[in-house]
């Protein structure tokens, strides 16, 4: 099964297996990876799924729609080049080892 791995902002990793299909916030709630809240349950309403994505992983995402383009302008976290909503990653087989660094804070 592929894996994520959770970069927390003091530099802890935590590796999760991933199904495909499955987003990766809902992936890091039902691991209980703390820092991704995902209040709105990938409604794209929250930004508390907040993550940025390492490469060469980010190159591989397709590019944010304009309702995820505009909610990362009011994350918590000020917004990176690489800042996406993890609730929008979905895992597949490319995306085997995708690490993203936490952002903090995410409310
Ligand atoms: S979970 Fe709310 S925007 Fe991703």
């Amino acid at each position: 099964m592929p894996h994520v791995i959770y970069i927390h902002s003091n530099g802890e990793r935590h590796e999760v297996e991933v199904p495909i299909g499955q987003n990766l916030m809902t992936a890091a709630t039902s691991h209980d990876i703390e820092g991704i809240v995902g209040d709105c349950g990938g409604a794209m309403s929250c930004a508390t799924c907040h993550v940025m994505v390492e490469e060469p992983f980010a190159a591989l995402l397709p590019v944010p729609d304009d309702t995820e383009n505009q909610m990362l302008d009011f994350t918590a976290a000020p917004r990176e080049a690489n800042s996406r909503l993890c609730c929008q990653i979905v895992m597949s087989d490319v995306l085997d080892g995708i690490a993203v660094r936490i952002a903090d804070p995410q409310l």
